[in-house]
């Protein structure tokens, strides 16, 4: 791999052990890649925080780095984690104190602490045709394929990497070549809500994974179909960028030059999408004890919508319902009245966390409502819950009565 000068500088430890340490892990990944060189980037945004993932081994690993003087060098953000550091939401003490600790060490290394996973939403937007190193699937996604920014999905320890020398080895999505769909899946089901879109990337993502799909048959999607589409893709099907012909940024005039010469075909039916919504639930019992909403975290649109949907009605005494977004969001959104609207019904919109990665079986749930694909894909496994996944307005019914009908 060629270096510049001042990346073999940092190679060798004259930059400090971080910088250092990070080199490696990057020229070691250019390596297995086979990159020929190290690009700028921009900026990057570091997942994989939660205490879940980080385990006690990975806090000190992270505490050790910030007290060594580690210090990221490009605008970096932080993604979810598994607390909510403004109000006591009965998690367990050593949780959060744990998880306190792992953020601290990652905003004494100089990364923002805004734990959100949409940092899109709020003044983190990246350009179209600008590199960057950013973790968090759902965001590499939406990055690479509705900004048109050239990211590869970072694990955790590589985005630290990036942003501590603000380099990324030259590979995959940051070359146009790499790009190119190599699946046409051409929609005809018509898609209403947000749970449709996820609906629609579960069934594409789970028959093609690691896929780049060109879709062809939507039109008028509003940020947040975008935003359900592709966390979808990536979650089930670990896809980190898709195309809308005539829509997203890089098939935008051009439909025939990003579709690869081999492309498959794929029809999206009604039958197809209902078959992506029946592979997200898991629920036995209709009884319901949680209701999630806002996997990815909520925008500002979200949240209006929910709070026109819970307007006058209550959270039924045997239900919890969480509302996720970040603080950015939450402000803003409490600025303008939208968080006591929906606070009103007993409801509670969360910042910093989401369900998946923090610890709410902790409090004794089992049967859940979303209208998240990603968190209907992974919850099952991460937090042991049985997963009914529909509409929004039907999870506000459930949140309401106490009982999800379809
Ligand atoms: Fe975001 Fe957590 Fe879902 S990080 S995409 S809300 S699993």
């Amino acid at each position: 791999m060629k270096l510049t000068d001042h990346e073999k500088s940092m190679l060798d430890g004259e930059h400090g052990a971080p910088v250092q340490k990070a080199m490696e892990i990057l020229v070691a990944l250019g390596k297995i890649y086979d990159a020929e060189r190290l690009i700028p980037i921009q900026s990057a945004h570091v997942a994989g925080l939660s205490l879940k993932s980080h385990g006690v081994a990975g806090m000190e690993w992270v505490e050790e780095m910030a007290a060594s003087a580690a210090k990221v060098c490009i605008p970096t953000t932080l993604n979810v984690i598994g607390l909510d550091r403004s109000r006591d939401l009965g998690l367990p003490e050593d949780w959060c104190d744990k998880q306190m600790r792992i953020g601290k060490a990652y905003e004494c290394m100089g990364c923002y602490g805004n734990s959100s996973c949409v940092p899109y939403y709020h003044g983190f937007t990246p350009r179209f045709g600008e590199h960057i190193a950013w973790a968090e699937s759902s965001a590499v996604v939406y990055t690479n394929s509705v900004l048109g920014a050239r990211d590869n999905r970072e694990g955790g320890p590589s985005a630290l990497a990036a942003a501590l020398t603000g380099r990324t080895p030259l590979y995959g999505y940051h070359l146009d070549a790499e790009r190119l769909a190599n699946v046409h899946v051409r929609v005809s089901a018509r898609l209403r809500n947000l749970a449709d879109y996820g609906a629609l990337g579960a069934f594409v993502g789970k028959r093609f994974s690691n896929a780049v799909p060109a879709f062809s048959g939507l039109s008028a999607m509003r940020t947040e179909d975008h935003v359900y589409l592709g966390a979808a893709l990536a979650s089930s099907g670990g896809v980190a960028l898709y195309h809308v012909l005539g829509m997203t940024p890089d098939a935008l005039f051009n439909d025939d030059k990003v579709l690869a010469k081999d492309c498959i075909e794929l029809e999206v039916t009604e039958k197809e999408l209902t078959m992506g919504r029946e592979q997200l639930c898991s629920g036995t019992s209709r009884q319901i004890d949680y209701v999630a909403v806002g996997c990815p975290h909520c925008s500002l649109n979200q949240l209006a919508e929910l709070a026109r949907l819970l307007d006058g009605k209550k959270v039924n005494s045997g239900v919890t319902m969480w509302i996720h977004t970040n603080v950015a969001i939450k402000g803003l959104a409490a600025q303008l009245g939208i968080i006591d609207a929906i606070e009103r019904s007993g409801a509670v919109v969360t910042q910093d966390l989401c369900t998946i990665l923090s610890c709410p079986e902790a409090l004794g749930f089992k049967n859940v409502v979303t209208n998240s694909a990603k968190m209907a894909f992974y919850a099952p496994g991460s937090n042991g819950f049985n997963i009914w996944f529909d509409d929004v307005a039907r999870c506000v019914d459930a949140a309401v009565t106490g009982t999800y009908t379809e």
